[in-house]
């Protein structure tokens, strides 16, 4: 699940896990937002490791600090030597936040995630559009540069062999698990079979405009958007701002479907009375599903 902030994000995936796992599908509910929110929407304490929320339903929330040691500790020597290179210094602690080591390390779990097969579906509750960007284009990326340094291979491992014995070589090694998994998630992402994309939006027009900038970036880099959920639409009532704001609703509901309709599912959920959280994620998931707006 991808959009803008504050969209619904994370109810839709909270809702498509909890469908998922009454399908008997063994779920994990994956939260890729620095700023989690599974733990107040399902209302239990989400961790760093993965908690059973129900029945064939479990939810994690990757702790990036906790996380950002482990894999600092795990890619020590290309990490040292991208220092060296470039000389710069960062405490292990915050390395986490350094650009782009949180998608890194997000990638590296949902890589172990992903390896393990313990699940039949995985979702992904995502950060809002600027922080998901990168996170699609990570793989890209991430081959680009290990290909580049590993083509400095022959002037770099010498030198750094020279500054330790073995550390060249075991930078080569880091690169080389580091670009195996970055392309094992790329292939996952890109494979319909394996993965679906939702982006969320409201039908106003900054949103809108947001989602279909979003849309079209993520399609450039070979992934395609399955489905889109229009959320906090309007139920009618006669009342004379109800009407208007409706309406203004519609226009740009009609040009979503013109613009999507016949490539991408898409569903619509209404503004419910009461914010949705525990118990009121059943009626998303059967707003969502049951009547066949989408497919899992
Ligand atoms: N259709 C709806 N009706 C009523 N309340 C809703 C609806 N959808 C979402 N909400 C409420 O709006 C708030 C924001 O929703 P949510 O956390 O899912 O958005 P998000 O896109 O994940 O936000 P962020 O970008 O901050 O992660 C929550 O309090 C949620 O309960
Ligand atoms: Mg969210």
């Amino acid at each position: 699940m991808a959009g803008k902030g504050g969209v619904g994000k994370s109810v839709c995936s909270a809702a498509t896990g909890l469908w998922a796992s009454q399908q008997g599908k063994k779920t994990l509910a994956f939260s890729m937002d620095p700023a989690h929110s599974l733990s107040d929407l399902l209302e239990v304490d989400i961790g760093n490791r993965p908690v059973s929320i129900g029945e064939n339903f479990d939810a994690v929330e990757p702790d990036l600090r906790a996380e950002a040691e482990k894999f600092y500790a795990s890619y020590r020597s290309l990490f040292r030597a991208l220092f060296e290179m470039f000389q710069f210094e960062v405490r292990p602690e915050d390395f986490g936040v350094v650009p782009g080591v949180g998608e890194l390390i997000f990638m590296d779990r949902l890589y172990d995630v992903y390896m393990e097969g313990k699940y039949d579906v995985v979702v992904i509750d995502s950060a809002p559009t600027a922080l998901v960007l990168p996170l699609l284009k990570l793989p890209d990326v991430t081959t680009g540069v290990v290909t580049r340094l590993l083509g400095m291979k022959s002037r770099w491992t010498g030198i750094f062999n020279m500054l330790e014995p073995g550390f060249g070589d075991s930078v080569v090694k880091e690169v080389r698990r580091l670009r195996t998994k970055a392309e094992t998630m790329r292939n996952a992402i890109i494979d319909p079979e394996a993965t679906t994309i939702s982006v969320v939006l409201i039908p106003e027009k900054a949103a809108v405009l947001e989602s279909e900038r979003l849309i079209s970036t993520v399609e450039a880099h070979g992934v395609s958007v399955n489905s889109i959920i229009v959320n906090h639409v309007m139920e009618a009532c006669d009342c004379d701002y109800c009407r208007r704001k409706a309406a203004s609703q519609k226009g740009y509901i009609d040009e979503i479907k013109a613009k999507f309709g016949d490539k991408k599912q898409i569903a619509l959920l209404p503004s419910y009375s009461e914010e949705v959280k525990g118990e009121g994620l059943g009626q998303v998931a059967r707003d969502l599903y049951e009547k066949g707006q989408l497919k899992l």
